[in-house]
């Protein structure tokens, strides 16, 4: 039999759980050819997220920072969910009592089919209204001509990506759920993220802290793995569809 890259402790945790906790981040998504922030090629090697993801550079400079946003959506709408997003979905049918909660803010997750997803970092997907705060409908999303605005079509304000900038809050509420999910988990898995991030990047700390069974999925060690209980090296589209399988085979 092929050997798999995580412990058989993993699996039978999993299999055993009520509560399942897993936060992802960009490295889930790479896979489906959606580019991550830090690694070489990565967004912040080549924009500086100053200049480009917080709100007073959206002030100075809306056709920019929009410009770069719409870009980015659409990237993310012409992409689909790999193999690691359905892993999630199916792990999610197993277990009583399951959070997933991402950084991401592509809609990935979604669009595969997961129910309970904390958007930590909101929705790329969504925009709205600085002024009146309406959704802004797919037709306002067109810029009207190269470098000028988008514009809410009701009021006339600049419209923005519902995702958090540096400085901003997390979308109310979100992080008291996730904070609470990681505390009752049995089990928590961080996938594709560097943690470097806080305060998502605490969450894994604070599921061991708790007492869950902590494990890392990456391609390479992330800022937290000498933290937790076991570091999976891997492509997450690749592990988790084997994670999962096994934890099935397991419960039947
Ligand atoms: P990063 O770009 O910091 O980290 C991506 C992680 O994914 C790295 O640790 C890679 O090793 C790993 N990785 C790459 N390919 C992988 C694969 N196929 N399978 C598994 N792992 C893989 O992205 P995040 O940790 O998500 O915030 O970044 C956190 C936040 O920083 C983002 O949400 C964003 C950014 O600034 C905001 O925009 C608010």
């Amino acid at each position: 039999m092929m050997a798999v890259p995580f412990s058989h402790t993993l699996v039978e945790r999993l299999a055993q759980a009520r509560r399942v906790a897993v936060l992802t981040g960009a490295g889930i998504s790479a896979e489906s050819g959606i580019p991550t922030f830090r690694d070489p090629g990565g967004l912040w090697q080549k924009f500086r997220p100053e200049e480009l993801a917080n709100v007073s550079a959206f002030l100075r400079n809306p056709e920019l920072v929009q410009g770069w946003y719409r870009h980015r959506r659409l990237v993310a709408l012409e992409k689909a969910p790999n193999a690691g997003h359905d892993a999630l979905v199916a792990l999610e049918k197993l277990v009583l009592d399951f959070t997933l909660v991402t950084q991401n803010v592509d809609d990935l997750h979604n669009r595969a089919g997961s129910k309970n997803v904390l958007e930590l970092h909101g929705n790329i997907t969504h925009n709205y209204c600085i002024n009146c705060e309406r959704a802004a409908t797919d037709e306002a999303l067109v810029p009207l001509a190269e470098g000028t605005a988008m514009r809410c079509h009701d009021c006339g304000g600049l419209l923005r990506p519902d995702v958090v900038w540096f400085g901003e809050m997390l979308p109310e509420g979100a992080m008291e759920k996730a904070e609470r999910a990681a505390q009752r988990a049995d089990v928590f898995l961080s996938i594709g993220t560097s943690a470097v991030v806080y305060p998502a990047a605490g969450l894994p700390l604070t599921a061991k802290k708790w007492g869950a069974y902590v494990a890392e999925i990456n391609v390479e060690a992330s800022a937290i793995a000498s933290y937790v209980d076991e570091v999976i090296l891997g492509k997450a589209g690749a592990v988790l569809p084997k994670l999962v399988e096994a934890v099935e085979r397991v419960r039947v």
